[in-house]
């Protein structure tokens, strides 16, 4: 017996393995149900007293030698594996990586800085609102369609209470307190009560924009415009004004930008027109300027208006409104260098 220990003792000290497979197969020859450490231990009992003491002890020193050999070869394998990761409980925790800004925010940004450029100031506002301000002040007439339930929320009625459906809103207070030259954007969230589905929600945010001096044409607001368009879609960008209707401007107009997708030649996105619809805009209707004391034979200004979530959406073609909404990381994830 006791050259036989000796022979595996042998073995066991030139064993090293190349895998942590064959360091595997090793353990199981040796320590394994079949294996020769264990079928020694076996033997054990089969032999004289007197012997125990001695091969007791001899066995016991190479099963314990061979259980170091293959706990200190695992470590090599282990530590030097590249896909395997051993925790060092004393490194410092890894980094969390950083969020990203909401792609409403980027592209909101980015046309509050256009505007600011030509030296409109930011002006804010309540988005509960009074009926004064969302609708009469700014010549919605008693029947208009928008004051009815169905598209507008009520917090109270009578007198009637409001979620903004606009953020003309804005516009009209500071009409209220403040001579002209005005020259604001207004940003803002604003609701309307629409079923929500990939083309409508009933929560989108505007940015809305007044300048009111004298002698302020449609000329000024058509170079105002087109400034901003080039800035926001890139310097070969055209803009066509549609004749369109607000009840708080006269004239009013639509305003297209040429489709940057398709350069204008029509693609699904532009639906084969060339042009992209991007916001309202007209001459502020000398009833609004009165209704909030400003002289209109002596001032005249214009106002537009546009919604963030459709310029975001021409601008990285995002199909679904929903997406902005749902604060899924996935979709946040990809605006991180934006
Ligand atoms: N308030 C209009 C809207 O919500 C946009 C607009 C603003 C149109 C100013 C013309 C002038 O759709």
């Amino acid at each position: 017996m006791k050259t036989r220990i000796e022979q595996l003792k042998k073995k066991i000290e030139q064993f090293t393995a190349q895998t942590p497979r064959e360091l595997e197969e090793f353990r199981i020859a040796v320590l394994g149900k079949k294996g020769e450490l264990t079928a020694i231990f076996d033997d054990f009992k089969n032999i004289a007293a007197e012997q125990k003491k001695e091969m007791g002890k001899l066995l016991n020193e190479v099963k314990n030698m061979v259980q170091d050999r293959l706990k200190n070869q695992k470590e090599m394998f282990d530590s030097s594996a590249d896909d395997v990761l051993v925790p060092d409980k004393t490194l410092p925790a890894s980094a969390e990586s950083i969020g990203s800004r909401h792609p409403i925010s980027i592209t909101g940004n980015e046309i509050i800085e256009i505007f600011t450029r030509l030296g409109f100031a930011i002006a804010d506002g309540p988005e509960i609102e009074d009926d004064w301000h969302v609708f009469s002040a700014l010549n919605f007439p008693p029947d208009h369609p928008a004051r009815d339930m169905q598209d507008t929320f009520f917090v109270e009625r009578n007198p009637d209470i409001l979620l903004r459906t606009h953020t003309s809103s804005i516009q009209v207070r500071v009409m209220e307190r403040q001579k002209p030259p005005i020259r604001v954007i207004c940003p803002g969230r604003v609701f309307r009560n629409e079923a929500i589905s990939a083309r409508a929600h009933c929560i989108f945010h505007q940015v809305e924009g007044l300048y009111i001096d004298r002698n302020v044409s449609f000329a000024d607001m058509k170079q105002t415009l087109l400034y901003f368009a080039r800035e926001m879609f890139g310097e070969n960008t055209e803009i066509r004004l549609r004749p369109s209707f607000f009840p708080f401007t006269e004239p009013s107009a639509e305003m297209d930008v040429s489709c940057k997708i398709c350069g204008g030649k029509g693609c699904n996105i532009c639906k084969n027109t060339g042009w992209l619809e991007v916001l309202g805009c007209g001459i502020v209707d000398p009833n609004v300027l009165e209704a909030c004391g400003i002289d209109s034979h002596q001032y005249t200004g214009f106002a537009f208006g546009m919604g963030v979530e459709r310029l975001a959406m021409l601008k990285w073609q995002i199909k679904d409104l929903r997406l902005y909404f749902e604060n899924d990381v996935r979709f946040l994830k990809q605006f991180e260098t934006a």
